[in-house]
């Protein structure tokens, strides 16, 4: 800690992209005893992390996804007898999915505590080359679904007199992204907009719903080039991309016993790209 007037140490962006290296594991910062969680789009990347943290609160986890093969396998490997943590194969785009993961988790464990909304996808189609089709079909997964969810949920969680709902959407959805396409930022910036109008209609019932809003994430280098790798680690001010373990740990908070005073909040991870 350097007193007044202490000389900084010079440092280059490039002495902080090393920070790639280093990782955040679920360490159950939070106490999720007695709780129970969905998260959709759970059977890998920011999901899995949210799932591992709540888990390791001592939460019990319905690892949800449209590929039942990771739910799967994140499941069994947070719990193989099934008791604390099972999997769910959940459509984000179907109504019914929700519906039948609320019942399911209600007959087995009497209640859904928090949904993490999180599944969402990406396509980086040029703009003048987006279909009305592939419009909607983006609309769907990253927007319709959080409002389908917030939907279901908000009866259940307001009759429990508790819940906690986060709904990761996207810096694309506050200033249009870095790289995002049309469809995917106006769809984020919807799901923004639905929190803001859940948490207002829940307001005071032990019910609160939120949003984190990250900018670039680990996850999505295996998307991208090298040279497009290089350009986003430039370009955001911290030097890197976000590890899932900060997120997930944000995440944690917000759908936490603590997390009571957040209402309608779009907490940004963004690593400096966007202040406002
Ligand atoms: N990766 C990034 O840089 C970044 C940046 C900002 C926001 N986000 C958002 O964060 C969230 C998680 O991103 P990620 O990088 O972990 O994504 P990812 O692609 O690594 O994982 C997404 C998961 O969602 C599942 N999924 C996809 N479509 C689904 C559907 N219709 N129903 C249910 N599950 C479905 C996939 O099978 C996968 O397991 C997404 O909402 C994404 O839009 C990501």
């Amino acid at each position: 800690m350097g007193g007044e007037g202490a000389a900084f140490p010079a440092i280059s962006l490039q002495d902080d992209i090393m920070s790639d290296h280093f990782t955040l594991p679920a360490n159950g910062s939070f106490s999720f005893a007695g709780r129970t969680a969905l998260v959709t789009g759970g059977g890998r990347g920011v999901g899995e992390a949210v799932a591992r943290e709540i888990h390791a609160g001592g939460g019990r986890v319905a690892v949800s996804d449209v590929d039942s093969a990771v739910a799967q396998a994140v499941a069994a490997s947070l719990d193989p007898s099934g008791e604390t943590a099972i999997a769910l194969t959940l459509d984000v785009r179907e109504k019914a999915h929700f519906l039948a993961a609320r019942d399911q988790m209600a007959g087995l464990w009497g209640k859904v505590d928090i949904v993490v909304n999180n599944a969402g996808f990406a396509k980086r189609t040029p703009t003048q080359d987006i279909s009305p089709e592939e419009f909607d079909a983006i609309v769907q997964i990253n927007m319709r679904s959080v409002f389908l969810s917030c939907q279901i949920f908000s009866d259940h969680m307001r009759e429990n007199g508790y819940g906690r709902i986060v709904n990761i959407t996207s810096l694309a959805g506050q200033n249009g992204g870095t790289v995002a396409s049309p469809h995917y930022a106006a769809s984020k910036a919807g799901a923004i907009m639905l929190t803001k109008y859940f948490a207002r209609y829940l307001a005071g019932t032990g019910v609160t719903v939120n949003a984190i809003a990250p900018g670039p994430i680990d996850t999505a280098k295996a998307r991208l080039s090298a040279e497009q790798i290089a350009q986003v680690e430039c370009e955001v001010p911290v030097g890197r991309f976000m590890e899932v373990g900060e997120i997930a740990a944000a995440t944690a908070l917000l759908a936490s016993d603590r997390g009571g005073f957040f209402v309608g909040a779009t907490l940004d991870m963004n690593g400096g790209l966007y202040l406002r």
